[in-house]
Formats: structure tokens, sequence, C-alpha cells
């Protein structure tokens, strides 16, 4: 059986945030979720947050996540003291069950790794270290002749000597269940910052004859912390460098991965091209041979093969099928969908419609509540008029209409197929298929007329 406890009790004081540090994003999401998602790859019988600063906007916020128990640490006391904390909640009575505790505010934490470490406890205790340049501030890890870990001390209870050690405690463990509940019960708090450290459970178990193994992260910015904007920053810049990488090494041609935002996932088949400062949130799927212009927004999104993006457009809830060309400087509102071949160019506003199969949309328009056949064309300057201020109302035009430019479309009402609108047309009523249906003042020219003068 795996408990995962998750510290977050932590204040963030250099945030300068009214938000808790752990509800703070690396790639539009809390760092808690990422900890919370990588604790849930591993299928764990429980998982404890604990929570201290912010507690109540904690519990708000994962109020909706029923696997997750979150329990309060008031004051906070040190690492150990936050364990402590989680300790009635631990399930498993057998020593092969395993508590694993993980940081809040260490979000970008793999699963593999945490499998490498859940492997590497065996019977005994396994901590996850790595070896710094720099390892100014960690605790280190102490190991004897033999070369086996003996204990950790805090950087501010080390001696000079140990202040040399280059490795050091990322604060992820893995530790028998049954076993932590008594090391728990005999730690104290008689150290340099009078705190319950949860470090002294490797000396302790060091001294019952428990073995003590460690394990190493694959990738240097899975154990970075963050402790304020700068270094949430750098993480951010690190975490989508990485998905840059993983989606290069698939294929995909992102023209400077350090101009390039995934806010979620993204799914590219193959031959996907991607310009210079594109930002993709939610789930977006981009089909072969899908390319993004520049300076593009893309949230929800599925795109056909084929299908392109002109720089500087916003997709937000749209789909299309293959072939389809957006933009640029084009918008594509939730329940946009553009079928084989659609198009819609500059200044085109697309929301809750349909466009069919080679229907072109090329410039100025705005198309809101429309279901819109095949081959249609729509003249520049075309507005559907779907909202009288109250309620919405849907347009509907036929396969093969043609619409002149300048036209209002007032809905409810339908072209039919193969209808022509002449431009500037305000129409009212539904036009019959295959007639030319017009609304216009017939011209006039007023002769020997004067422009006034100033008096
Ligand atoms: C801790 C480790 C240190 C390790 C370092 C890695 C201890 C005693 N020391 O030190 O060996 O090198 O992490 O970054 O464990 N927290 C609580 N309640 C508390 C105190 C902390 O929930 O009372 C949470 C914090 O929110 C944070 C995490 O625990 O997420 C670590 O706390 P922090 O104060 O950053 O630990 P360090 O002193 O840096
Ligand atoms: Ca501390």
């Amino acid at each position: 059986m795996l408990n995962v406890v998750i510290l977050a009790a932590g204040m963030g004081k250099r945030m300068q945030s009214a938000l808790p540090k752990v509800l703070h994003p690396i790639a539009g999401k809390p760092m808690l979720m990422h900890v919370v998602e990588a604790a849930r790859q591993l299928e764990p019988s429980r998982i404890v947050v604990v929570a201290g600063h912010g507690a109540e906007q904690l519990q708000q916020y994962l109020a909706g996540q029923t696997d997750i128990h979150v329990v309060l640490q008031q004051p906070q006391q040190g690492t150990g003291h936050a364990v402590m904390q989680a300790e009635p909640a631990l399930l498993g009575e057998h020593p092969d069950d395993t508590t694993l505790v993980l940081y809040g505010d260490v979000p970008l934490v793999q699963s593999d790794t945490l499998k490498a470490l859940l492997a590497a406890r065996q019977d005994g205790l396994a901590i996850l270290t790595e070896f710094l340049d720099d390892p100014t501030g960690y605790g280190r890890i102490v190991r004897n002749a033999q070369g086996t870990i003996s204990r950790i001390v805090e950087h501010k209870d080390a001696t000079d000597a140990e202040h040399q050690i280059r490795e050091v405690n990322t604060g992820i463990m893995a530790a028998p269940t049954v076993r932590l509940r008594d090391w728990l019960s005999r730690i104290d708090n008689k150290n340099a910052q009078g705190e319950y450290y949860l470090t002294d459970v490797v000396g302790l178990a060091v001294a019952d004859g428990v073995a003590v193994n460690a394990a190493h992260p694959s990738f240097p910015w899975e154990t970075l912390g963050v402790n304020s904007r700068v270094q949430q920053a750098q993480l951010e810049r690190a975490w989508q460098a990485e998905q840059a990488r993983r989606l290069l090494e698939q294929g995909v041609s992102i023209m400077d991965p350090s101009r390039f935002d995934v806010r979620g996932s993204l799914q590219c088949g193959r031959d996907v091209y991607i310009d210079v400062g594109c930002v993709f949130e939610g789930d977006v799927v981009l089909g072969d041979g899908v390319r993004v212009g520049p300076h593009c927004v893309l949230k929800n999104v599925q795109l056909g093969a084929g299908t392109v993006v002109h720089a500087f457009s916003h997709l937000d809830q749209s789909r299309t099928a293959e072939l389809a060309s957006i933009g640029p400087y084009a918008r594509l509102r939730p329940g946009a969908v553009l079928e084989r071949g659609a198009a819609v160019g500059n200044f085109v506003e697309v929301k809750n419609s349909t466009l069919g199969a080679d229907t072109k949309a090329s410039h100025l328009s705005y198309l809101g509540d429309a279901q819109i056949g095949e081959r249609v064309n729509i003249g520049a300057g075309t507005i559907t008029c779907n909202y009288d201020g109250v309620n919405k109302y849907r347009t509907i035009i036929e396969d093969d209409a043609f619409i002149g430019s300048d036209s209002q479309l007032v809905a409810p009402v339908r072209v039919g197929r193969g209808a022509t609108i002449g431009a500037g047309t305000t129409l009212t009523r539904d036009a019959p298929d295959a007639e030319l249906t017009l609304s216009r003042t017939p011209q006039s020219t007023i002769s020997n007329w004067k422009r006034p003068v100033k008096k």
C-alpha cells in the first residue's frame, strides 16, 4: 500500500503574493497539481496534502479532488512536524507498505524518478539525492567509510567538513510506513532551527539497522524548488524547453524552442511546423502537416491534416477538418468548425458556426450562430446579426450561396441553395434558392448640386 504525503504548509513569503505558493502555476497549472499528477501515476492508496499558510484557499481549490486528503499543520515546526500531521491519515500495517514524501513547491519531479526511488527502497528507506556544484543551503548526505548513508545534516547544523559534501538531500523520500510512524515519534527539535526535521529519520533508520539507499533524478530541473518569482520563471523556461525538446525529438519543427509555450497538452502528427511565439493551452491536437504561423494562440483546438494557421490568429474551442486555412489575424471562438478546405481570412470572427467544405470568408466578417454549407462565398464585411439584445438566433446559408460584400443577415434567416445576395443587402427575410436577392436604395444623382461654403 502506498501513501503519498505532499508538504505544502510553507509560507512562500518571497513570492509576495496573496495566493498560496503551491497554487502558483508552472505551464498554466498550479505547482501542487503537477506534484499530484506525478503522484497519481503511482496509483497510491492515499494522497495527503499538508496545508498551513493559505490552508483555506488550498482546501477550496482541492474541494473537487475526492482522492486528496488535506490535513492542517498549525504552526509550521519543520518538515518532520509536517509529516506527523499526516501520520493519522496514513494507511498500511504491513512492512512493505510505503509512504512517499513530496514537496508541493518542487513541481516537476517525474513519475519515472519516483518509481526508481520506490524501487530503491527495497525493505528499507530510500532518499532522492543529487550532486550539486554549489550545495549551499541544502541538507548534506553523510556517508561512512564504506560509502553507505549514515545520516543527513542540515546546512545550518553542519561542520565545515560537512559543508564540503556535494551530495544533497532533495527532500523527497520513500519510507516504510510502519517504521516511519515510530521514527516520527522519536525525532526532536534540538537543532539550529528549533524544528522537527524529517531528515532525522535517516539517522534513526541507520541506528535501527534499516538500510538507507539513494536514488537520483534523471533531469536537474526535476528537483528544483520554487521560493520566488525568479525561480518560478526559471523553472517555467526549463519546463517549456523540455516540452519543446520532447516534441522536436518526435519530429515536430519548432522554429525557436525558447519562444514556445505549452500550457496543457499538445499532440502533433507528422511534419507539423510551429513558428515563433505561439501559446498552446488546454488540449491541442494538430494533424499531419499542420502549420502554425508566428504569434498564434490555440486553446482546446483540433486541426485536421494540412490546416494552415497564419500569423496572429486566436483559436479557442474550435476544430477544423483537413486543409483549412485561418488568418492572418483571424479569431475562432468556441464552437467554430471549419470543414475540409474552408478558409477564414483577416479580421474574420467566427463563433458557434460551421463553415462547410471549401467555403470562404476572406475578409472582415462576423459569423455567429451560423450554419453555412459548402462552396459558399462570404463577401467582405458580411455580418450575421444574431443577437437582438436579448436572444440569439441562427443564420442558415445553403450550399453554393454567394453573399455580396457588406451585407447584414438579420437572424433568424435562411439563404437558399445557390442564392446570390447583392452587395450591401440588409437581409431580413429568407432568400430563395438560385435567385438574386438584394435590398438597395436605387442610386440617384442630383445634378447642379453644390457643396456648402463657409459663411
Ligand atoms: C529541506 C530539507 C533539506 C533539503 C531541502 C531541499 C529538512 C529538515 N530539510 O530543507 O535537507 O536539502 O529541503 O529543498 O527536511 N514545509 C511544511 N511545513 C513545515 C516546513 C516545511 O509543510 O513546517 C514544507 C514547505 O512548504 C516546503 C517543504 O516542506 O514545501 C520544504 O521546506 P523548506 O523550509 O523549504 O525546507 P528546507 O529548510 O529548505
Ligand atoms: Ca526551513
